[in-house]
């Protein structure tokens, strides 16, 4: 039940997704991340490719298996991500960024594990702002279609929709974090797909497998 008519027009797409959550070193042993399992790229990925779409996969430090005959591409960072979705996106027909990217990191990576400081004293760690892959985009598309994700925990449509005017993407893919059984880590998740002049389409909780399918079926609709 993953080859789908409403599909068959990604047979011979390629297709570059993102998948997973970026670490941001502190130290050799230690740094900043956040709660992606990768499931939701990694389905999106596995159901492009069964039908017939050559599907490139980002992914940054997930344990799932791979899909099989997906090309796997293994980053952990910030930097690592941007640089291969840099070096990818120029021959790719779809992009979809569902990876998890940490907004900051250390401005500084210490070469050593730190120690512990003296008794009741705070560490600091300061952060600085990272580039916004998603975004760049806008400088180099050409004719791609691109797909962001919008992980809100309050105001989900308010701020999907700030999204889907300033990121440059095509669809936005809104995502309720806030409810444990649902979203990040969990197997299922509830969407609103959001597209520039169309009505929002509203996908209730189901397996992600399902929701990836739903989200392809849109994209298939935008191929001419
Ligand atoms: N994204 C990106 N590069 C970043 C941060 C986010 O490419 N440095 C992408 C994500 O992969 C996602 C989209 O931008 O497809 C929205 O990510 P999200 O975290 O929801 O929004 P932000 O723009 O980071 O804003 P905020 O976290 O403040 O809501
Ligand atoms: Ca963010």
């Amino acid at each position: 039940n993953l080859v789908n008519s409403k599909l068959a027009k990604f047979n011979g797409k390629r297709v570059l997704i993102t998948a997973g959550g970026t670490r941001e070193y502190i130290d050799p042993v230690r740094y900043i991340s956040n709660k992606s399992s990768g499931k939701m790229g990694y389905a999106l990925a596995k159901v492009a490719q069964k039908n017939g779409a050559s599907v490139t996969l980002i992914s940054a430090n997930v344990t799932l298996p791979v899909p099989q005959g997906v090309k796997l591409v293994q980053v952990e960072t910030v930097a690592e991500l941007s640089k291969a979705v840099h070096s990818y996106f120029a021959t790719t027909d779809v992009f979809i960024m569902a990876a998890a990217v940490s907004d900051y990191r250390p401005i500084h990576f210490v070469d050593h594990k730190i120690k512990k400081l003296a008794e009741s004293s705070n560490l600091t760690i300061k952060l600085e702002e990272t580039p916004d892959i998603l975004k760049s985009l806008k400088q180099v598309r050409t004719n791609q279609i691109v797909v962001g994700f919008a992980a809100e925990t309050n105001d989900l449509l308010d701020n999907a929709k700030k999204k889907l005017d300033s990121k440059g993407a095509d669809i936005i893919v809104a995502n309720d974090v806030s409810q444990a059984d649902i979203g990040f880590g969990s197997e299922d998740n509830a969407i609103t797909i959001l597209q520039h002049d169309t009505e929002n389409i509203k996908v209730s909780k189901a397996n992600k497998r399902i929701i990836a399918r739903k989200i392809l079926e849109v994209i298939a609709k935008r191929f001419t």
